[in-house]
């Protein structure tokens, strides 16, 4: 990849996408954003980077992508949609056809495509490897009913019953995608490898650890601990830890993300791996939630008493992988935490918008109570 060269990102409007904007242009590349800014009520967010072109493009619609590949070297595919909605199917229109559409206009006009980078996420990984002290390495897929009714949520298992100790996110596990988004996710990862093997299209896939920092859209409340749990705190309502708040996740800076689709887009060993692209620590998500405080300088209170159906217990990412093409996190967690409150202060959100997401989210029983 050559300096000049025009880098297409989609989804560049949004909080990943346009962070990798800046990332790209600051490093002396040509950028071009496509996005049909439906996370943005239709107008371009003025954190845009001035000396990007844009294109109001939709990845659902073939003709918008041969319309935005024009001239592009590198592919930067950010453009999506995730959380716990109902809608399944928009999930595999939006990231599996969105990214079906991208190969299929490469090939179908010969474009010469130097690298495309596709956003996939850690929970692809679903349940992840655990380790029974008898019987070694198990992939558990969800913990028995039985033992959530007593607040009970590490799988156990299934040959002798005894817990097991969570094994971290590693590139050669199997995947086992969870939920409708995961497996979105997944699809999109196969389309890029595979489709982009046969067509030699170089392709690398990045899977994000839970990406905090400024620019989060904060008016999708569907997920998130850190933009719930901070608009619960500064509200002085209890914030919803689900199940026993010692889930564990690892969160990573969006501007470390933006260094990683960097990184695998102008390096060439990089073509058809996969790589985590995570914090390297891991918090639990009642530590989250009192850093949050803390930073806000309030009092925590806490709900609990529920959880989420399709969520997984612990999702933590071995980066050693792309630590070897010199990518590693910068950003303390405080650091991105005080960057993201920072941000919220300045948007209009009131605590209404997040009760009514919370209402319907227990409507639809995507979160549910169980038994104490
Ligand atoms: N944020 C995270 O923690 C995280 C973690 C893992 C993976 N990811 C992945 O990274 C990518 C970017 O996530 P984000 O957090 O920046 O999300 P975001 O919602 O801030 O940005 C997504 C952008 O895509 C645009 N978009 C949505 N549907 C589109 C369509 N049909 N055509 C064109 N544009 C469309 C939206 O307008 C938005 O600007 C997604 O693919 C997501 O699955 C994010």
């Amino acid at each position: 990849m050559k300096k000049d060269d025009l880098v297409l990102i989609t989804g560049g409007a949004g909080f990943i996408g346009s962070h990798t904007v800046d990332k790209f242009i600051n490093n002396g590349y040509k950028v071009r954003i496509m996005d049909n800014l439906s996370a943005h009520e239709g107008r371009w967010p003025s954190y845009i980077n001035k000396k990007a072109q844009k294109v109001i493009g939709d990845v659902t619609n073939i003709k918008d992508w041969e319309m935005s590949l024009e001239n592009v070297s590198v592919v930067i595919h950010l453009a999506g949609i995730m959380d716990f909605h109902l809608e399944f199917s928009r999930f595999f229109q939006i990231n599996t056809v969105g990214t079906a559409n991208l190969y299929e206009a490469v090939v179908k006009n010969k474009l010469n495509i130097e690298k495309v980078v596709i956003a996939s996420s850690q929970f692809v990984y679903g349940f992840g490897k655990w380790k029974c002290q008898r019987h070694g390495v198990l992939y558990p897929k969800e913990v028995p009913e039985r033992l959530k009714k007593e607040n009970r949520w590490d799988p156990i298992c299934p040959m002798c019953g005894q817990s097991l100790t969570y094994l971290k996110n590693s590139e050669e596990q199997q995947a086992d995608p969870p939920n409708q988004y995961a497996i979105s996710k997944y699809s999109q990862e196969l389309i890029g490898l595979k489709l982009g093997r046969l067509y030699n299209i170089p392709t690398s896939v990045l899977r994000y650890s839970i990406a905090h920092g400024s620019r989060q859209n904060v008016k999708n409340l569907y997920s998130g601990a850190l933009r719930i749990f901070a608009l619960q705190i500064m509200n002085n309502q209890p914030i919803s830890l689900y199940e026993d708040g010692n889930n564990l996740r690892d969160f990573v800076s969006v501007k470390d993300v933006a260094n990683a689709n960097l990184v695998t887009a102008t390096n060439p060993k990089s073509n058809y791996q996969i790589y985590n692209v995570g914090g390297g620590k891991s918090y639990t998500i009642a530590k989250l939630a009192k850093m949050i405080a803390k930073s806000l300088n309030k009092d925590l209170k806490i709900s609990t008493g529920s959880y989420r159906l399709g969520d997984i217990r612990h999702s933590v990412s071995d980066i050693s992988k792309i630590q070897k093409l010199g990518w590693k996190p910068t950003r303390a967690e405080s650091q991105n935490i005080n960057e993201f409150l920072r941000w919220l202060k300045k948007q209009n959100i009131s605590s209404t918008h997040l009760d009514k997401i919370m209402n319907e989210m227990r409507e639809k029983n995507t979160i549910r109570s169980f038994a104490k």
